[in-house]
């Protein structure tokens, strides 16, 4: 019976495992290759994590996958913080790759992306301290047995890494909570007249978004706490399509797609169209362009390319084409229907419009703007 169940429990393949899972083989192959020093309860080397983040090739000849493409020293800035009794604010606008930062983080160096907590308006204190199951408690009363533990209760407890996703997000209040598990690394429990004591190992990442700056800004005694890191946007547009190809190949992968570089150039189009948005400014500098509302971030053309390839595959022949990527960039793009569309077509006429080998395109995206 057991057999059968557990057989049949691994066949299913979550839809997205998470990186502890999906990286197994490169995380063990670092962990046998790594001879440096680990801080308490960390499965790796401060050097390790960051190879495990940054790409490389072990002695052994594993080759480990970059995930996160951009400056080293952000990521040996915010592992070496994760070693300290400070913990980690990853900043920047939305797309940096901040949350996806913080679950390889927590991959490597706990080989727990799990406790997590997302911040919203209606986060509530018990999602970071500790919450009560009232059946437990109304039979017997306050125990511990009737505690129900946060994501944060439980990392402190076992020595890992929490998450935080959204920090600003969360009201004032129930932000100040972490103030006392940052600071002086416990957790009271008044009604039981004791406390969860964090164990070494225990750190905290919290991801938070620049455009909601003043929301819920973070008090200065919580901020206190945090080394902050900027995740910036990507140098280059060839960092970006490098980024965008990568993702793509992944996440087409999981859905059984066709591998990216069928229509590579594509990819480069897409990056190209939201840089220049982005920037203001056309890629040679000569021209302005009005930029949109939307944020045209990375992982929005990683969804568009994602989509153009689905099109592609189901609808057309699987290799990407203009196309298949025009209706994407347009709703990425316009997002306030009168404004948005006025620098769109603006965009369209005096720039796709003009550019050497990009008729199709122009035509495709003539086509779905109509
Ligand atoms: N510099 C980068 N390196 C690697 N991947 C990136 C980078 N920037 C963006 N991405 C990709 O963008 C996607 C979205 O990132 P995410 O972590 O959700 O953004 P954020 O939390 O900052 O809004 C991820 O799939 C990630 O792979
Ligand atoms: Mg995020």
């Amino acid at each position: 019976m057991t057999a059968t169940t557990s057989a049949a429990a691994g066949a299913e393949q979550a839809l997205r495992p998470h990186a502890e899972e999906a990286f197994a083989a490169e995380l063990g192959a670092l962990a046998a290759a790594d001879d440096r020093p680990r801080p308490a309860r960390w499965k790796l080397s401060p050097w390790a994590v960051a190879t495990y983040l940054l790409g490389g090739t072990l002695p052994d000849g594993t080759v480990v996958t970059p995930k996160y493409v951009g400056p080293r020293r952000i990521v040996e800035v915010a592992v070496t913080t994760l070693a300290t009794d400070r913990a980690l604010l990853l900043l920047g606008v939305p797309g940096t790759a901040k949350t996806w930062v913080s679950e390889h983080l927590a991959a490597a160096i706990s080989g727990d992306s799990t406790l997590l907590v997302q911040g919203t308006a209606g986060t509530p204190e018990e999602a970071i301290r500790y919450g009560w199951n009232y059946a437990q408690l109304l039979t017997h009363g306050p125990s511990r047995d009737a505690l129900v533990h946060s994501p944060v209760m439980r990392a402190m407890a076992e020595g890992r890494i929490a998450r935080v996703e959204e920090l600003t997000r969360i009201p004032a209040d129930v932000q100040d909570s972490l103030i006392t598990i940052l600071s002086e690394k416990t957790l009271p429990i008044p009604e039981l007249g004791t406390e969860t004591q964090a164990v070494s190992g225990f750190n905290l990442i919290a991801t938070a978004n620049d455009r909601d700056r003043g929301v819920n800004d973070l008090s200065s005694a919580l901020r206190r706490r945090f080394n902050t890191v900027v995740l910036p946007l990507p140098a280059s547009a060839e960092d970006e399509v490098e980024i965008v190809s990568r993702r793509v190949g992944q996440i087409g992968a999981g859905l059984d797609l066709p591998a990216a570089p069928r229509g590579a150039d594509e990819i480069r189009r897409v990056v190209t169209v939201f840089r220049e948005l982005r920037g203001g400014v056309t890629e040679d500098g000569r021209t302005k362009v009005k930029s949109p509302s939307g944020t045209l971030s990375t992982a929005e053309a990683i969804s568009v390319v994602t989509n153009g390839l689905a099109l592609a595959a189901h609808f057309g022949d699987g290799v990407l084409r203009a196309g298949d990527i025009a209706a994407g960039i347009l709703g990425a793009v316009v997002r306030d229907p009168a404004a948005d569309r006025l620098i769109w077509q603006e965009y369209l006429e005096t720039v796709v419009r003009e550019r050497d080998g990009w008729k199709d395109f122009y035509r495709a995206c003539r086509e779905v703007s109509s």
